[in-house]
């Protein structure tokens, strides 16, 4: 008697613990088909206010009118880098959008100089440690899910740890891609 209470009590409990899991995992679909899949890489836990600019641009300000990322970020060869916009990219616009503004005063001098725009860097690799765009670009992972919401920030800042050698590994691990120590560092 004992015992068959006790089997339709686990039975009871399993079926509880099923339904929660499917709650949880309802719940998690909502939060992925919201917002891109960011969490590959987590936030930064760290303090990591935005740097003065020479001159303040706003991602979320440019997105909101439809720009692309590619518009702006281009990975030339060998694929390394993502690149900073020539100022006449953003001339392109400024030479009549709000052409009196001080900031846009000074973008025209950079452009007119030639000299580019000395962007101060966000997010850096320490040096020595093998690290390219391309290989990324081409496995399809998203500029979203290294550098977050990008079309919420005003100014740019290291909103995730993706510099950091734990972030490296544990999406390669996630993706089942190179983990051993020479994938990163050369001999
Ligand atoms: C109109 C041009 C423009 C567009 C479009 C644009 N960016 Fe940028 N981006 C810049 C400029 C200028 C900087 C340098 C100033 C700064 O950090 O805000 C920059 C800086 C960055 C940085 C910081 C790099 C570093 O380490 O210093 C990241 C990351 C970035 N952009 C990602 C993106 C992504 C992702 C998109 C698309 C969702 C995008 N950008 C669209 C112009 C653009
Ligand atoms: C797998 C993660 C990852 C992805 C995906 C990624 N980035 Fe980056 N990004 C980084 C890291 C790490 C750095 C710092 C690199 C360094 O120190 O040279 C960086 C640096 C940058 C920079 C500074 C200039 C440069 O190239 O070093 C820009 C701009 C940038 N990323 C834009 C983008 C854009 C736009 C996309 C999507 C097309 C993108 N990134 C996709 C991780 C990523
Ligand atoms: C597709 C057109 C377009 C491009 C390209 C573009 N901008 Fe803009 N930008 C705008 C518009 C529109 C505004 C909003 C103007 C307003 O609010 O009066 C703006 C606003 C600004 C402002 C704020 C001006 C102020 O003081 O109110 C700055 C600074 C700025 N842009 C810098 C840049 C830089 C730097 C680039 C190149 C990396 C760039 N923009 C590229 C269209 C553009
Ligand atoms: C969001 C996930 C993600 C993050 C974060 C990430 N990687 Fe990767 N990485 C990948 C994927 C996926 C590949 C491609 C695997 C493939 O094509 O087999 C890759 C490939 C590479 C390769 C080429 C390996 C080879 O096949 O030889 C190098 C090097 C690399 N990553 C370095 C880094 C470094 C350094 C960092 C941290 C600064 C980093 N990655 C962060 C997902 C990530
Ligand atoms: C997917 C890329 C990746 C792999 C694989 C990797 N690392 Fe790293 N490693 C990094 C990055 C990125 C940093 C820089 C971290 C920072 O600046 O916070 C780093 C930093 C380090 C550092 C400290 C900085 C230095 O260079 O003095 C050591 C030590 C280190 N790694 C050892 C290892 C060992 C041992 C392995 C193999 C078990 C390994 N790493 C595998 C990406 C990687």
């Amino acid at each position: 008697m004992r015992s068959k209470r006790n089997i339709a009590f686990l039975v009871a409990a399993a079926g509880l613990a099923a339904l929660f899991a499917l709650a949880a995992g309802l719940a998690a679909q909502q939060v992925s088909s919201t917002q891109p899949v960011t969490k590959m890489v987590p936030d930064n836990p760290s303090e990591h206010p935005a740097p003065v600019q020479p001159i303040p641009y706003s991602h979320k300000k440019h997105l909101a009118f439809g720009l692309e990322c590619k518009q702006c970020h281009t990975n030339p060869e060998p694929g390394k880098l993502m690149t900073f916009p020539d100022t006449a990219t953003c001339m392109q616009c400024h030479v009549t959008i709000a052409k009196d503004k001080p900031y846009i005063q000074k973008l025209a001098e950079y452009a007119k100089s030639k000299q580019p725009i000395p962007w101060v860097r966000v997010y850096t690799v320490l040096p020595g440690v093998a690290w390219s765009h391309r290989f990324h670009l081409e496995a399809g992972v998203k500029c979203e899910t290294c550098h977050g919401y990008v079309r919420e920030l005003d100014a740019m800042s290291e909103v995730t740890s993706v510099t950091t050698m734990y972030s490296c590994l544990n999406c390669h691990e996630l993706n089942k891609a190179k983990t051993a120590c020479d994938t990163c560092h050369k001999r």
